[in-house]
């Protein structure tokens, strides 16, 4: 607590000070009484802050000593203020609403916890595509990785070492494109072990996938031009591109990817083309070569840029790594996109773009422009973890805890498979998708969980085109090994219930 308070004496001045600029015909004692006391009635001022010495506020304040100290003696009369000898003076603790009655103030309206706010249509149409704040947490929440496992220690061991030492040119405006060690060490892991096609200079390092696809949506993409999207796909991307005012094109996903034979006539020709190609997202299918080469002839035709979202491929198991689409063509028109949120952590915010030569200058441009580069410890300290290689252990961990994640939550499940519940094939990815024959079962599996505070996720809730494919996306990395077994023996019980009364086996 003390740091807080001793932090708020600070604001207080401040406070004070913008109060007394103001013209009145008060007296400054007066003046200076009234504004303390209306803060600590309202709350603006919470019990136990500290106010700063008042010689130091005379000072600050530019008025004599007296005059603080007249106003300060009669709130500590009135019982607002206490002084704790050696320690200062602070707000008493006089709770909001005893406060009130005790002064005998008008109550104040609660207030809204709803409050209605005039947004634009850009706003209002981006918030289609986000959840209520909250968060989706625990057993089944998609795309979180396993949090207790990260090395934390030796995290902060690096940070504080890099924070430490860094150069006086990180604390200033650069427009470098990241550190160049991590620049360096990503593009060795991204050669060697995804068969991307780089060097150091083409590395863009922006704060996670969302941003990289922000700024390609803007840099790329005028108001009205055609993106084509996988249907079902990822709802982080298409906000991106929404909020850009690009039009999505839905593209149906079968077993092998995105097909494009299958785009829906009647638009102009795609600018953008966004992929999951190793592990399509959420259908968690991989695209094979031919899908892969046709979309990279698509694409050239077209004049239209790929955007490879290769967010999760660190995590195949006992099946061999799926080279990059990138890597496959001398051609220029794809951007690779690559995020630590699932390797490391979300919170961590750093992705990178590997972008064709054209795009490098005007990109690190419009970065350093739009979003500011920064964070260059924290670069540091990851190029070290890569080059050390506690990265690739701490890969190969987590490999290992989700392979036996995704086989328990198989496990859990094997009663309702035995029965025809469809479930998404492949080792590898940190969710499995099951799939179900009607929205209504749908929807009523994602209220039976609401009902026990398990959060399920709607597969139609991945769709652009309404009413969009019934299912349900199961994120496994995230909980303990016990609860995932636990909430898909509860899923496993609830699908026979709901298929006992009628519904049965989706046709894949
Ligand atoms: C398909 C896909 N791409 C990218 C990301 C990563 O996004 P970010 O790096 O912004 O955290 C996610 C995370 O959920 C994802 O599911």
């Amino acid at each position: 607590m003390e740091p807080v308070v001793a932090v708020h004496a600070d604001w207080v001045s401040e406070a004070l000070g913008i109060e007394l600029s103001q013209p009145s015909s008060h007296t400054l004692v007066r003046r200076l009484y009234r504004a303390l006391r209306t803060w600590i009635q309202s709350g603006r001022l919470a019990s136990g802050s500290r106010l700063p010495p008042s010689r130091r506020l005379a000072s600050d304040l530019g008025v004599g000593r007296n005059t603080v100290l007249e106003a300060i003696d009669q709130l500590v009369a009135e019982g607002f203020l206490e002084t704790r000898p050696g320690a200062g003076t602070f707000v008493a603790d006089l709770p909001f609403g005893r406060v009130e009655s005790v002064f005998e103030e008008e109550p104040r309206e609660a207030p809204d916890p709803f409050p209605e706010a005039s947004l634009s249509s850009r706003g209002e149409r981006l918030l289609k595509f986000c959840a209520p704040s909250g968060g989706h947490r625990g057993a089944f929440a998609p795309g979180v990785p396993a949090l207790d496992r990260f090395p934390r220690e030796l995290w902060q061991r690096l940070l504080k070492r890099h924070q430490r030492d860094a150069p006086e040119a990180w604390l200033d405006y650069r427009t470098q494109g990241g550190v160049t060690a991590l620049r360096e060490v990503l593009c060795d892991y991204l050669r060697l072990s995804r068969s991307v096609r780089c060097r150091p200079e083409q590395v863009l390092v922006v704060q996670g996938a969302q941003q990289g696809f922000e700024l390609i949506a803007r840099m790329l993409g005028d108001a009205g031009d055609v993106v084509w999207m996988e249907e079902p796909g990822y709802g982080g991307a298409q906000a991106c591109f929404d909020a850009s005012g690009l039009e999505m094109v839905p593209v149906p996903v079968d077993g092998e990817g995105m097909d494009i034979e299958r785009v829906p006539a009647g638009h102009a020709a795609p600018r953008l083309i966004y992929v999951t190609p190793s592990h399509q997202y959420p259908s968690g299918v991989t695209m094979g070569l031919s899908r892969r080469l046709a979309l990279l002839e698509a694409a050239e035709a077209r004049g239209a840029w790929v955007v490879e979202d290769d967010y999760d491929s660190e995590f195949r198991y006992g099946q061999r790594p799926i080279a990059a689409l990138q890597g496959l063509t001398e051609s220029a028109r794809v951007i690779y996109v690559g995020t630590l949120s699932k390797v490391l952590y979300p919170g961590l915010r750093l992705g990178y773009l590997v972008l064709p030569d054209a795009l490098v200058e005007p990109f690190r441009r419009a970065n350093a422009r739009l979003h500011r580069e920064g964070q260059y410890a924290v670069q540091a300290a990851l190029a070290e973890f890569i080059a050390a290689g506690h990265f690739s252990r701490h890969v190969r961990r987590m490999r290992d805890c989700y392979r036996k994640r995704q086989a328990l939550l198989r496990r859990a499940l094997t009663p309702a498979v035995a029965q025809g519940l469809v479930l998404s094939e492949g080792q590898a990815g940190m969710h499995l998708v099951a799939w179900l024959d009607s929205l209504e079962t749908e929807r009523a599996l994602v209220a039976r969980g609401a009902a026990l505070g398990i959060s399920l996720s709607p597969l139609s809730g991945y769709c652009l085109t309404p009413p969009g494919r019934p299912g349900l996306v199961l994120g496994y990395a995230g909980a303990p090994d016990g609860e995932i077994l636990q909430a898909g023996r509860w899923l496993a019980q609830e699908w026979l219930s709901l298929s006992e009364a009628g519904a049965a086996s989706p046709p894949r």
